[in-house]
């Protein structure tokens, strides 16, 4: 059965810990003379690095889209995109404006009776391959994510929603401070509850930060998003700087998913100080990737793995 990561709970919690598990290991060349198609109907720059050099490192050849170079769901339908895609690639991952096209593209691939796994790049509700990148960073940084505590501050958005359910599949403890108006909603608690995990929402970002193990945000205003004035005057008050890293509590460590606006969501001064991680955290987006594709192409860790980054 064809394993598609539209969402991070896709994987289930025995999924996430293989991904993570992989990521520390040296892979086989399971892309050896196949292609992997990344659609971007939105930029990038983390993502798009990160997934191709996974692909090349797993001995596979990216093949990048822009979406107006294809005309996507213009000049063909995406379901037919998807097709074609498929008709090339092993594995097909996009980053699109609306998680509904990832669906279409599944149930395309699907329907055609292709085994080509549909990964989502960033979607408008979810960022799965960031929240596995977020989980390696935490659990190389503090050892362990079991008993953790994650703090995101800020707009409720796909990467909050996908890290507070990583979470929940890993054993942390996720806290969110967001405005009125832009927190999770009850559906994302309720799936949280559902994954077995454990969410506290509040207004007050000091109190939610206190006592953390990592603070976490990102930017205010998503790629696509409209209203971005009454959001950034919703969110005033919202920065991570280092006074709100001192009230988490020494020992915690700032991450962000990057593109960051200093001065907005985050300070200069917690962006580059010393609680951050965010470059280790962006690096990870390859060890990552390169580990989720492995996995939705049938890799599994190997109990006595040789380690992936040759001894110095
Ligand atoms: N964090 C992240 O997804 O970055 P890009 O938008 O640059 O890919
Ligand atoms: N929430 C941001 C994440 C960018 C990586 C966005 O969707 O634009």
């Amino acid at each position: 059965m064809t394993t598609d990561v539209l969402g991070i709970g896709d994987l289930g919690a025995a999924g996430v810990a293989a991904v993570l598990d992989l990521a520390g290991q040296r892979v086989g060349p399971v892309l050896a003379g196949r292609g992997a198609a990344l659609v971007f109907e939105h930029p990038s720059a983390r993502t798009r690095n990160a997934c191709e050099m996974a692909v090349v490192q797993l001995g596979g050849h990216p093949v990048t889209i822009r979406a107006d170079e294809v005309g996507f769901g213009v000049r063909e339908s995406v379901e037919d995109v998807a097709r074609t895609l498929g008709c090339y690639h092993a594995l097909v991952g996009a980053r699109v404006a609306r998680h509904a096209t990832l669906e279409r593209m599944a149930a395309a691939l699907a329907a055609a009776g292709r085994d080509v796994p549909v990964v989502n790049l960033l979607s408008d509700l979810e960022h799965p391959t960031q929240a596995l990148a977020d989980l390696l960073t935490i659990r190389e940084e503090l050892g362990s994510l079991e008993g953790r505590t994650v703090a995101y501050v800020g707009d409720a958005n796909n990467v909050c929603r996908s890290l507070v359910l990583a979470c929940a599949l890993s054993g942390a403890r996720a806290t969110v401070a967001s405005p009125v108006g832009y927190g999770l909603s009850s559906a994302d608690l309720d799936r949280v509850a559902e994954l077995g995990g454990e969410v506290r929402v509040g207004v007050d970002p000091r109190e939610v930060v206190e006592g953390a193990d990592v603070v976490y945000t990102d930017v205010w205003v998503s790629m696509g998003e409209e209203g971005a004035d009454a959001k950034r005057a919703a969110l005033a008050g919202y920065t991570v700087d280092e006074a709100l890293l001192e009230a988490a509590g020494p020992g915690a460590i700032f991450l962000h998913c990057l593109p960051a606006h200093r001065g907005e969501e985050v300070s200069a001064g917690a962006l580059e100080g010393p609680a951050s991680r965010v470059w280790r955290q962006a690096e990870n987006r390859m060890h990552a990737a390169r580990a989720l594709f492995a996995y939705v192409l049938g890799a599994r860790p190997d109990a006595r793995p040789a380690p992936f980054r040759d001894p110095a």
